[in-house]
């Protein structure tokens, strides 16, 4: 038995693998959860860095002449679209190769994706370091997203694959702790390196590099995935790879029976991923997979993430209390995915995105309620110190309703409701929705707040009442179910079950009666 046991569940022999946590199954998913660090830390370090004088003197120039206006418009100081296109120029690499990466994991495994990511990852990290002009910055950017698209794509169906089921929920929402641990800490390194003159943008920027080492190295000294093992023809492979994680031997040969008919079930469709997630059975999968990514960008997180700090400035803080602001947030972010760890398991993703939809909606109404007070339409007013407090405070309680809503539950969802034989598609196309959203998100934002002002709030708040109700209708429950055996989810939901196939478990029997109690019921 490979790994100390921590607890064993579940009385069924057969599924007794289900709820227990070894030591080997932590650590293993630890390394690759990690690659959620350094995408959070590169979400977290723009902000910061687009706030340092001698980073835009350096690059965008006509930033800091506007500034030094007798009375700009608070709305429109940051409205550059090549500063937006150091932020946003990482999505549009990321999506292109979060794309290949659902191909060419077929045959390098969710492993040998993680390292060349990394790889790509610190290429990047070295060009922006080093850059001189404005064409490397963004080359090093683009490098970066390349690198963080392959490791996205990897690491949630990773993390998926390895985790008991009891606790998977739990497991997968590492991802989004790391993630927005990293953003953490990138604001952490930019208060330190706004301190250090001349090159502390460069210091900032650097230190991307120590996360992406630890996550590559990590990466070659993990087994792969059963599955994937499996994908590949590596049947001992895979077996010592469940013997690992599970550490009871007895069980896994159960588990492992499992996922090789399972595998054998999905063989003919894995040649073709991206012809086969476009099939009419697969409609659910590829709805909630291209939506829930989708939806999240449009909770205007990445308001809160990217332009923090140029926010808080534009509403009259200094560098340094835009950049102490943006670090209060992140914690709140970061500190409410153990939120979600703890609840995600124990009562469900749907009340998670409810309840997290609802508070972030309230908040941008009184945002948009405030601005509009103090700023108006013309932004030339200062905010008082009490008003951009209470801005901080519901960018706050905005960033723990994410934190412990859409932000896990993006990475966990797509990833578990997947089946084997488009899982690697389908993940990719989760990664390049997010991307691309992202990429129009953030290069339109500074440029929407210049025109819509306070309205975009507003914006922001209809689309959360949109994803939620969308949410409360399509989401069907999967807390708990297994991987091999989530396809029932959809034949007992109201809307759902016409695309799936097996029609005698379709809703309409299930209505006249003839619902079968071994299945989870209808679930809205
Ligand atoms: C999102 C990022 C966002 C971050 C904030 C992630 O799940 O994909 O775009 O910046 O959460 O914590």
């Amino acid at each position: 038995m490979a790994g100390g046991t921590f607890a064993t569940q579940g009385s069924d022999p057969r599924h007794a693998a289900d709820g227990t946590i070894t030591r080997s199954v932590v650590i293993i998913c630890i390394v690759a959860a990690s690659a959620g660090l350094i995408f959070g830390y590169d979400v977290g370090i723009s902000g910061g860095v687009t706030a340092m004088p001698p980073f835009l003197e350096k690059f965008f120039p006509s930033i800091p002449k506007k500034m030094a206006q007798a009375k700009p418009n608070q709305y429109c100081l940051f409205d550059s679209q090549s500063l937006t296109a150091f932020t946003s120029s990482l999505y549009i690499s990321g999506l292109v190769s979060s794309l290949i990466a659902g191909r060419v994991t077929t045959t390098t495994g969710r492993r040998g994706i993680l390292i060349i990511g990394g790889i790509i990852f610190l290429i990047g990290t070295i060009l922006g370091v080093a850059a001189v002009n404005l064409p490397m910055l963004l080359l090093g950017r683009l490098l970066l997203g390349f690198g963080v698209g392959f490791t996205n794509q990897a690491a949630p169906i990773y993390v998926t694959e390895m985790a008991p089921p009891k606790w998977r929920g739990a497991f997968t929402t590492a991802f989004q702790s790391f993630l927005s641990g990293g953003a953490l800490l990138a604001t952490i390194i930019n208060w330190f390196g706004s301190k250090m003159g001349e090159n502390g943008w460069r210091f900032s920027l650097g230190c991307a590099g120590i996360p992406a080492l630890i996550m590559t190295v990590g990466a070659f000294f993990i087994p792969d995935t059963p599955s994937s093992l499996i994908q590949r023809g590596q049947l001992q492979k895979a077996r010592q790879s469940l013997n690992q994680v599970r550490g009871v031997e007895s069980d896994t040969e159960a588990e492992l029976n499992d996922l090789i008919s399972h595998h054998e079930a999905a063989k003919a469709a894995t040649k073709q991923p991206y012809k086969t997630i476009i099939q009419r059975k697969y409609r659910p999968h590829l709805v909630i997979t291209t939506a829930i990514p989708t939806f999240q960008q449009l909770t205007g997180i990445n308001i809160v993430a990217f332009y923090a700090p140029v926010l808080f400035r534009s509403i009259g803080l200094s560098v340094d209390g835009s950049l102490v602001g943006a670090i209060i947030l992140n914690f709140i972010n970061f500190s409410s995915t153990f939120v979600s760890a703890y609840s995600v398991d124990r009562f469900g993703r749907r009340l998670l995105f409810l309840e997290g939809g609802v508070q972030m909606i309230l908040c941008q109404f009184v945002l948009a309620y405030i601005f509009s007070a103090e700023l108006g339409t013309a932004g030339t007013a200062n905010f008082s110190k009490g008003s951009a407090i209470l801005v901080l405070v519901l960018m706050c309680i905005i960033s723990a309703g994410f934190g412990w809503s859409w932000g896990p539950l993006t990475w966990i969802v797509p990833s578990e409701i997947l089946p084997l034989e488009v899982r690697p598609a389908g993940q990719g196309i989760c990664i390049a929705s997010n991307f691309l959203m992202t990429f129009i998100l953030s290069q339109a934002f500074l440029s929407i707040l210049c025109k819509m002002k306070y309205g975009v709030f507003l914006f922001y708040a209809g689309w959360v009442l949109i994803m939620t109700a969308f949410m409360g209708l399509f989401m069907p429950e999967t807390k708990g179910i297994r991987l091999e055996e989530m396809d029932k989810i959809w034949q007992g939901h109201w809307f759902w079950y016409r695309f799936v196939e097996d029609p005698s478990l379709n809703y309409a029997n299930m209505i006249d009666g003839n619902q079968n109690h071994n299945q989870p019921g209808h679930s809205l």
